[in-house]
């Protein structure tokens, strides 16, 4: 169907006086004696197109096309509106496309994010929605962009895995069978799976991520990774965009260099190509938005050592509800405290004890800690966590006994230690915590088209 975009037609001069046809979704209508108006969006931009008739001409506005939600076809003339200096059409003739009954959910300008999450395939008409995903999209645009021109492999890792626990968190099964009391023993279950063994959905491209670094050098993944805990909060789902570069020469302090050089670019590309949107976000949800991102862009990250950490944690005149000691695994409340109330700006904290941190983390010479990083923002909290990699193959046997694993399960992992292991480094991005930094929505289910959440799928 040819026709012209509502984003075209507002930003192109050159188009006014011209005859065109626009296609979109009523979201207003109004009447007069002479005069009707329809405000027309076709989701190409947040703004609406104004179609005018003139009821004293001979041009027909059919009654389902003045509805809210119809989506109609519209012929007519781009003309200046000068009162408003926007583009406007002068309607000539009007063709109603999908009518759209009484009954459509949107019938109230503002709804509760809460009521629109129950509808996930309609809500997606809202400005808020268009928002939300046109930034999504700009910022993937921009992360492939930023890992493309360094030289990065673009990798797709397995979503299917039979590496049982990576470490990260609890995985989904995949299986092809059923409820069964069939078999005697698991081992009997899994024998007769579709795979002849255990398998999950990914948490994380990361072991496999490793094994393209080794040969690449410089990799990157960018897909869905799941986790089955059920922790229902405000930055959780199951399922989540995970952006895993994965390095090989590269050591802890190379490794913040280019997490911080790749959260400065991907938000500078927002900014830049999303001004209507960040505007938006600016006025409906988070005030002082656009500053708190151009501090972002233009100051240094803090770099903190847990143990430090840890010492302002506990000098801090703030009745925390987990208790505080050198060993803790930071709750979100202790990260917030060091990145809001400490630093007001993304801090990388490093040099976590090995025992709250997975076994490939690099051991670090005080026997105590590993090379790892988690980015914290505020607002947000942990964006990034990442590390340098054990390279040493004793190194990591024992770090994995220590934490009784089975080596079986990671016979392809430890041969990447075997033949010509390197220091390396990589981390995840959790693409969805950064797109609710950068659009100050509160709730990670917000920022994903179909969230799911324990509970709730559909
Ligand atoms: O810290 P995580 O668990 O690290 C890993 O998975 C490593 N294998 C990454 C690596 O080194 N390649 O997860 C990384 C990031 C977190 O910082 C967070 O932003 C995001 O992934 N994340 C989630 N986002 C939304 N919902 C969840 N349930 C998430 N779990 C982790």
């Amino acid at each position: 169907m040819k026709h012209t975009d509502v984003i075209q037609i507002m930003k192109d001069e050159s188009l006014l006086g011209q005859k065109l046809t626009v296609c979109g979704w009523v979201r207003t209508a109004r009447d007069s004696k002479n005069v009707a108006f329809l405000a027309l969006n076709d989701g190409t931009t947040l703004n609406h197109l104004q179609i005018v008739i003139d009821k004293t001409s001979d041009v027909v506005l059919p009654e389902e096309a003045a509805k809210l939600g119809a989506a109609i076809k519209v012929v007519g003339t781009a003309v200046k509106n000068e009162r408003n200096d926007t583009t406007e059409i002068n309607a000539e003739e009007i063709t109603v496309l999908g009518v759209c009954p009484p009954d459509y959910p949107l019938q109230k300008k503002f709804q509760k994010l809460e009521t629109l999450r129950e509808i996930p395939h309609i809500r997606v008409r809202t400005n808020t929605f268009n928002a939300v995903f046109r930034v999504r999209s700009v910022m993937a645009a921009a992360i492939h962009r930023f890992f493309q021109d360094r030289g990065f492999v673009y990798v797709n890792t397995p979503l299917i895995t039979a590496s049982d626990c990576e470490g990260a968190g609890e995985m989904f099964k995949v299986t092809t069978i059923g409820y069964s009391d069939k078999y005697k023993s698991a081992e009997e279950y899994y024998a007769d799976d579709f795979f002849g063994k255990k398998a999950g959905l990914s948490v994380s491209g990361q072991l496999e991520g490793e094994g393209a670094a080794m040969a690449m050098g410089k990799i990157y993944t960018f897909g869905p990774s799941f986790r089955a805990e059920k922790s229902n909060t405000l930055r959780h789902v199951a399922e989540f965009w995970h952006v895993e570069p994965e390095i090989a020469f590269c050591e802890l302090p190379d490794l913040i260099e280019l997490a911080e050089e790749m959260i400065k670019y991907i938000i500078k590309e927002y900014m830049d190509r999303c001004p209507e949107e960040l505007k938006f976000f600016e006025e409906r949800f988070e005030k002082g938005l656009t500053e708190k991102l151009l501090n972002v862009v233009n100051n240094e990250f803090a770099i903190v050592d847990y143990t430090d950490a840890i010492k302002i944690l506990e000098e801090a005149k703030v009745e925390f509800e987990y208790p505080v000691y050198w060993g803790c695994d930071l709750q979100s409340e202790h990260e917030r405290y060091i990145t809001e109330q400490v630093y007001n700006k993304p801090v990388f904290l490093i040099n976590y004890p090995k025992d709250i941190k997975s076994f490939y983390m690099k051991q670090n010479p005080d026997g105590k800690t590993v090379a790892a990083t988690d980015l914290l923002v505020p607002g947000v909290g942990e964006i990034i966590g990442g590390s340098e990699r054990e390279a040493d193959y004793d190194k990591l046997v024992a770090a994995m006994q220590a934490k009784g694993m089975t080596m079986d399960d990671y016979g392809d992992y430890l041969d990447l230690r075997k033949y010509g292991s390197v220091p390396h480094s990589g981390f995840g991005l959790g693409f969805e915590r950064i797109i609710m930094y950068c659009t100050g929505m509160s709730n990670i289910r917000d920022v994903i088209f179909y969230p799911r959440t324990v509970g709730n799928i559909r």
